[in-house]
């Protein structure tokens, strides 16, 4: 453990239900995230990836251990703490502007003028006055991206953001992410399914076992920032750190 660590997360168990009836979900998770760091979880469906995410955001109480930004312990609600769920969370009701400006109203702000450019900066500048169910899947993705950039964050917990995208919407929308980020001091912990999603945006990998979750295994991606997501694909480091990924989730894939 590092004293810098944005992000701390230091003994982490959880439970579902009573000790005698209980389900352990997450079993001592530790991980320390550095300011400005991407971070990915893989690991088998129902071994806790979003539990985490939602013990991390202040969502549910740990049954042990704590979590920390800059050394503090995270309280629910913290504007610092970005929290992107997987399901589609835009309001119907509202238009993409006013769904992104939902955040700065919640503290009693009103730029018009940061909401506008980060609908821009999504690509979605043109859409400001468009309903959700006016926009396809990956606008959607990108208006919920502007929303939680509104918030301002300094961490973003992404939780199978780009799950339900079609594969191309999904390369252009992570090149995206890409840039975005290198361009902030965002620390990021991600959780995907998709290992390629894993390997090219990624600092760090981290493999989950099967249920009760902690981390297994630990993988440092060697590519050079910054990268293209494009060519990424015929890296051989990629492609080693592919297999080696994909042969030990499927381990405890078969255990889970
Ligand atoms: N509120 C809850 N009450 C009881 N059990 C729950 C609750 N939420 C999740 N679980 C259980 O905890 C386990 C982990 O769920 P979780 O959603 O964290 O898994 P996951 O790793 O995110 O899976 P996936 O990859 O499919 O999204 C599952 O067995 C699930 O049924
Ligand atoms: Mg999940």
């Amino acid at each position: 453990m590092t004293a810098e660590a944005k992000l701390r997360v230091e003994g982490l168990s959880l439970d579902f239900g009573n000790s005698e009836r209980g389900l352990r979900v997450l079993a001592n998770v530790n991980l320390d995230l550095k300011r400005g760091e991407f971070c990915t979880i893989v690991g088998p469906s129902g071994c806790g990836k979003s539990t985490l995410l939602n013990v991390i955001a202040g969502l549910m109480p740990p049954t042990e251990g704590n979590c920390y930004l800059d050394g503090k312990p995270i309280r629910p609600g913290m504007p610092s703490i970005g929290y992107m769920f997987q399901s589609d969370t835009l309001l119907p009701w509202n238009t993409a502007l006013e769904n992104v400006r939902l955040p700065l109203e919640a503290v009693g702000r009103k730029d018009d003028g940061l909401c506008l450019d980060l609908l821009k900066r999504v690509g979605v500048g043109d859409f400001a006055d468009a309903y959700p169910w006016q926009l396809s899947g990956g606008m959607k993705k990108r208006v919920q991206l502007a929303r939680l950039l509104a918030q301002q964050p300094e961490v973003l917990l992404m939780d199978e953001p780009f799950g339900a995208l079609d594969a191309q919407t999904k390369l252009l929308i992570q090149e995206e992410l890409l840039r975005l980020w290198e361009k902030s001091d965002l620390t990021v912990l991600f959780v995907t399914h998709d290992l390629s999603e894993a390997i090219s945006l990624s600092d760090r990998v981290l493999l989950f076992s099967a249920r009760p979750g902690h981390i297994k295994e630990e993988y440092e991606v060697p590519l050079a920032r910054p990268r293209n997501i494009e060519t990424i694909v015929q890296d051989t480091q990629y492609n080693d750190l592919f297999v080696r990924l994909w042969r030990s989730l499927k381990e405890e894939i078969q255990l889970s």
